[in-house]
């Protein structure tokens, strides 16, 4: 008899098709929103799940679920797993991370890029029909290439961005991490180690790439931005809850710094009503590793963590043992 698993969102048709071949799959093709307790209800008939980011494993759902063996999420972030509680109710949790670093990466500098240079806001503009000749100052940003970039946070996404700072675009590249890196990685990102004021103070452009947890919650606050030089960029491509993002949309209307790019949101997919009206400020759904190559990989991943558990016992990239 097959196991019983079942699938939070939507996901390819290949992917899907693969996992009929091993499991009793139950399918949200519809993409049918989940209350928690509809979630923790459906969850409970099941031995196996593939998640994404928003569907919450923490020690409310897991007392529920009984019979629950082995979570795979379809995101490196992990945030909504609660994984001491999954080790302790014997949950093997799995992640998604490498396949989808470069394109992350990718995306992090469109984002500082489409920030910077202020793409969406002159693009608006155009299509408003505003555009009625050339000026000189007309959505003048600021420089990129030759610029100073912090990064926040440097794993192996961090890594990437600092990669293509320093060798694609000439920027100076300094960094603030829990742990420094090797001399060797340093070398290859052509990165500085700094305090995180240092980093805040100095940078034209913060880039976040920091896992959440309630230790780096609101890292990014009032008395952060106002360390900030007044023409620097701020990019979350993190997560939600990095930033304080009240406190963000205030130094953006106050000019306090002068651009941000955000792909996450605190209490996401609700978005603050004041970034919305703010101009300054670059705004798109998660969709940091949304490239289809990208997606299909971490689709495969998270699909494959499952059929590795309950085939050999073990997850391909566990969280825990
Ligand atoms: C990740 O992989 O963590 C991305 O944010 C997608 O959820």
């Amino acid at each position: 008899m097959k196991s019983k698993i079942i699938i939070a969102r939507p996901i390819f048709e290949a992917t899907l098709a693969r996992l009929r071949e091993h499991f009793e799959v139950t399918d949200n093709q519809a993409d049918t929103p989940w209350t928690k307790a509809s979630w923790t209800q459906a969850l409970s008939q099941h031995v196996g799940a593939l998640t994404t980011g928003s569907d919450p494993v923490d020690a409310e759902v897991l007392k529920a679920c009984p019979n629950l063996k082995a979570v795979a999420n379809m995101a490196v972030g992990y945030n909504n797993f609660d994984v001491p509680a999954m080790t302790a109710h014997g949950v093997q949790a799995s992640n998604t991370p490498d396949v989808l670093t470069e394109t992350t990466a990718d995306f992090g500098f469109a984002l500082l890029m489409a920030t910077a240079r202020r793409i969406t806001e002159s693009e608006h503009y155009l299509r408003r029909g505003e555009w009625t000749q050339w000026r000189y100052d007309m959505f003048a940003g600021a420089e990129v290439h030759g610029s100073t970039i912090g990064i926040l946070g440097m794993g192996r996404i961090g890594q990437g961005i600092a990669r293509r700072a320093a060798h694609g675009f000439g920027m100076k590249v300094i960094y603030h991490n829990r742990s420094r890196l090797s001399a060797e990685s340093e070398a290859e990102c052509k990165a500085t180690y700094v305090s995180k004021e240092e980093l805040l103070k100095t940078a034209d452009h913060v880039m976040l790439v920091v896992p959440y947890s309630a230790a780096s919650h609101h890292t990014i606050g009032a008395a952060e931005l106002a360390q900030m030089k007044p023409t620097a960029t701020l990019i979350n491509i993190a997560r939600g809850g990095i930033v304080d993002d009240a406190a963000l949309a205030v130094a953006l209307r106050e000019k306090q710094i002068a651009a941000a790019g955000l792909d996450v949101f605190e209490g996401e997919p609700k978005v603050h009503p004041d970034l919305l009206t703010v101009p300054n400020v670059v705004l798109t759904p998660h969709i940091a590793s949304a490239s289809i190559p990208t997606r299909m990989a971490m689709a495969n991943l998270a699909a494959d963590n499952l059929i590795s558990y309950f085939t050999q016992g073990k997850s391909l990239t566990p969280l825990n043992t």
